[in-house]
């Protein structure tokens, strides 16, 4: 079992202070996702738009990386073989954790996009209607974050990587929201045994070979001592 494809959702984070967003009390709770996570809705509204992600970037800056961060980090350390890390999150933490090499296939936080020019830049702690592109100069920045009817990145890396798998993992996800909910039956197609850790069973908990339910940052800990051999 040598290469190992992880997925992460928001459930990894949540123990670290960040909302996830179809638990009770979650982010899609309190904004309707058409308002704020969409390209209709920031052309219909781009101050609530740049309100709520300038919150949520603020919010990330000051989390820290929980138990389970610090473990994957440790699996891609210690591991003998390749571990890759793709990620729905925008939070930043699976780096602050000490991982490598992460794919964010919904973008993160921490970018900004000019919706004019298509330039890339880090983004500023809080963005507007008037955040100029430094590239272009008009005032068309917008969170570098993927939005539902958006194609999510890297796609392409993904199923190289998938297709490639011996063990995929899915953890804190609750396997809702395609392509990501797909990856299992993509893994799965290509021989690899698939694991889900998560607080509760997912939507696509019964695709998997194997499940072990409770907080991350119990859970997966204990999982990459096992997959490590340190157990006990
Ligand atoms: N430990 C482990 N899992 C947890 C924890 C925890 N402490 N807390 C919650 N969870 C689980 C929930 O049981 C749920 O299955 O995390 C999952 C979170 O699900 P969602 O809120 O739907 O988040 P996610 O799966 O990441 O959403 C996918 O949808 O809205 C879009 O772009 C957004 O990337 C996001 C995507």
């Amino acid at each position: 079992m040598r290469k190992i494809v992880i997925l992460t959702g928001a459930g990894i984070s949540a123990e670290s202070g960040l909302g996830t967003f179809r638990d009770a009390g979650g982010i899609w709770t309190k904004y309707p996702l058409e308002d704020v996570a969409t390209p209709e809705g920031f052309a219909r509204d781009p101050v609530l738009v740049h309100e709520f992600y300038n919150a949520r970037r603020v919010q990330a800056a000051a989390a820290q990386p929980n138990a389970a961060h610090h473990a994957l980090a440790r699996l891609q350390r210690d591991w003998p073989g390749e571990v890759v890390i793709v990620t729905q999150n925008v939070d930043g933490l699976h780096e602050a954790g000490g991982a490598s090499n992460v794919i964010h296939m919904h973008g993160t936080l921490a970018g900004a996009l000019c919706a004019g020019c298509g330039h890339r830049w880090v983004a500023p702690e809080t963005m507007d209607t008037t955040t100029p592109c430094p590239a272009c100069t008009r005032p068309s920045a917008r969170p570098d974050v993927v939005w539902f009817g958006e194609m999510p990145y890297y796609m392409d890396t993904i199923f190289d990587h998938l297709a490639s798998a011996d063990l995929f993992a899915a953890i804190g996800t609750s396997g809702q929201v395609y392509p990501a909910a797909g990856f299992v039956q993509e893994a799965t197609a290509s021989g690899a045994r698939t694991i889900e850790l998560n607080l509760e069973p997912s939507a696509v908990a019964s695709n998997f070979d194997e499940t072990r339910f409770g907080p991350a940052s119990r859970v997966v800990p204990d999982w990459v001592s096992d997959m490590l051999g340190l157990r006990g």
